[in-house]
């Protein structure tokens, strides 16, 4: 029996319980959800450690040249190398020469990219143009876009020109392309061009300028998130100080901007700032949230307006450092940050990594990458906290597959992390917000799994484990409703797992239920407390095999079905599938 007491609502359940976190990890933005298509892009003394990663040299057969990294023809005192191609013996008319770029692991066409922007600085010596800008296949046999910069000079400028596919050559996605720049026959054996900040942009989210990954930007928005927590995570500190995530590197013209190491794949050193050198990461800090929040007569709200942005952004919670429990003197330097916030931002709501003793703790970021069976038996965490103390974020969370190789999200590990989920929800009253982690990942750089979302270069998918986020999200309530079953009874452990809630303005009952078991459980009664009869509604009901996982091939293998739910009465049976969660949205 499952008795749902409808007629004895509880707390307000979290109306920002469930939101997401970006952080730059596996290409999450690189190559990722930023749609920019160029690797490699601003050619910086900083970025990648400096080198050609992404470029090669285009030419015919027999036509000698080459590419290298050149500090002798700065683009500005910030992009402070350029990619130099050389040309080494005369090119003969109908012959070329250039450079080329493989993107992401592929330059992608897909149907509904139908016009691309590219864009690059660029100067010669012995050469005045034209120069060829092209989307072609690897080995040169399709050209799926040309374009044309009639002419360029001895000084850096930048040219733009749009790319328009021809449909009838993109049929499918793919990712077998690369983008080039080229100049043609004939030319002299001392001609060199440099080049810097190239970019290709396909139609974008919302079609903003210099923006977001459609297929990507699409599926975050579906799951209706009511937070975004950024930057991170390890991203935020950097394999050292020196690579930390440094704010102010990050905004203006991208030909401004001197690029930033990634974190994952390298050595986390944990080196830390002594506490009486503190000041400057502070006074960063909280110019980063003048920034965001401050007014157009502050200097940093001034310049977000002079970055296009005028309106301030929302911003309600600061995070102070990501998982200091590493660290054994976060008890110094949270209130370094948290006295500095707090007497500028009053309104602001803080966040610690850690227990604290040194100042208060509004609300605690826990942090969760368990194996099978962790969520499940600890889906009662939070029930028994203290209702006084802390708020909760949980911050990460995600179950790793420590059964299979690679670790990658299935329907088994997606109902154990929906199983933690009943947990939060029914103790939303002080876990005010959660987010699962990792966002995104490339399938060509898997540093971390699992994670929420995969692609290519051309397309993506979403893991059970992103639908189980998308479904608790999309489908909430406002007011809890307690919950109690037997169901459990009998069986070794804890398997059946619910939460219910009433969005009061349409008076829909929300039932999720959860079952984390090998077979099928049968609940003989699910009885609703305190209610005549119902309207019926819809049931939405996520299953699958039990190390079922969605790919490129089949990215819906592992999907949401919805269908009507015809029952009216206040009791019902319910066969909750093997690994599943379901979701009833009763009208009363
Ligand atoms: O999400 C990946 C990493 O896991 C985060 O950077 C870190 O906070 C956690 O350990």
């Amino acid at each position: 029996v499952l008795n749902v007491q409808t007629d004895q609502p509880g707390h307000e359940i979290s109306p920002i319980l469930w939101g997401i976190f970006f952080e730059e990890i596996n290409h999450a933005g690189d190559g990722g959800l930023y749609a920019e298509l160029i690797k490699n892009r601003a050619l910086s003394p900083k970025r990648h450690g400096m080198n050609l990663d992404g470029y090669a040299v285009v030419k015919s057969e027999g036509v000698d040249g080459r590419i290298y990294l050149s500090t002798d023809h700065p683009l500005n005192s910030v992009l402070t190398t350029s990619l130099r191609l050389n040309v080494d013996n005369a090119v003969a008319a109908g012959q070329r020469i250039g450079v080329s770029n493989t993107g992401y692991w592929g330059i992608p066409t897909r149907p509904d990219y139908t016009v691309y922007n590219a864009s690059f600085y660029a100067k010669a010596v012995g050469f005045t143009g034209p120069l060829t800008v092209q989307i072609e296949s690897k080995d040169g046999s399709i050209v799926y876009a040309t374009a044309q910069v009639p002419q360029i000079t001895e000084e850096f400028q930048r040219y733009e020109v749009t790319l328009t596919p021809t449909p009838a050559l993109i049929q499918n996605p793919s990712i077998d392309n690369i983008f080039t720049i080229t100049a043609n026959g004939p030319l002299s054996a001392d001609t060199s061009i440099f080049f810097n900040v190239i970019s290709l942009f396909p139609p974008t989210f919302k079609n903003r300028p210099n923006g977001l990954r459609t297929d990507l930007a699409q599926k975050l928005a579906d799951a209706k998130p009511s937070f975004f927590r950024f930057p991170g995570g390890n991203f935020l500190e950097g394999n050292t100080i020196e690579e930390r995530f440094i704010w102010e590197e990050t905004i203006g013209d991208i030909a401004q901007r001197p690029g930033h190491m990634g974190c994952w794949g390298l050595l986390h050193r944990w080196d830390s700032i002594a506490p009486e050198e503190m000041q400057p990461y502070i006074d960063s800090a909280l110019n980063e949230i003048e920034y965001i929040i401050g007014n157009t007569s502050t200097t940093w709200g001034a310049r977000r307006a002079a970055d296009g942005h005028p309106e301030p952004f929302p911003l309600t919670y600061v995070e102070i450092g990501n998982e200091d429990f590493v660290s054994d003197d976060y008890d110094i330097r949270y209130p370094q940050f948290y006295d500095a916030i707090r007497a500028r931002y009053p309104n602001l709501q803080i966040i610690a990594t850690d227990y604290v003793n040194t100042r208060p703790v509004p609300i605690r970021d826990d942090h969760f990458y368990p194996g099978y069976g962790w969520f499940p038996n600890n889906h009662r965490l939070y029930d028994e906290a203290p209702r006084n103390g802390s708020k909760i974020f949980v911050g990460e969370y995600a179950t790793i597959d420590n059964i299979n190789w690679p670790p990658q999200a299935n329907t088994a590990s997606a109902a154990d992390d929906a199983a933690f989920m009943t947990g939060m929800e029914r103790n939303s009253d002080i876990v005010i917000m959660a987010c699962y982690a990792p966002l995104f990942a490339h399938l060509n750089d898997l540093v971390w799994m699992p994670d929420g979302i995969y692609f290519d270069a051309a397309q993506s998918f979403a893991t059970p484990a992103w639908w189980v986020q998308h479904l608790f999200s999309v489908i909430r309530g406002d007011t809890y409703i307690p919950t109690d079953s037997d169901a459990n009874e009998g069986l070794p452990a804890e398997k059946i797992f619910h939460v219910a809630s009433r969005k009061t303005d349409t008076n829909t009952l929300i039932l999720k239920i959860v079952n984390t078991n090998t077979e099928d459980i049968m609940i003989d009664a699910v009885t609703l407390g305190g209610i005549g009869s119902t309207q019926g509604g819809t049931m939405t009901v996520l299953t699958g095999g039990r190390w079922d996982e969605n790919d490129l091939q089949e990215p819906f293998r592992v999907s949401p079905k919805t269908q009507t739910f015809n029952v009216t009465s206040n009791s019902f049976s319910y066969n909750a599938p093997a690994f599943s969660l379901t979701i009833l949205e009763i009208q009363l």
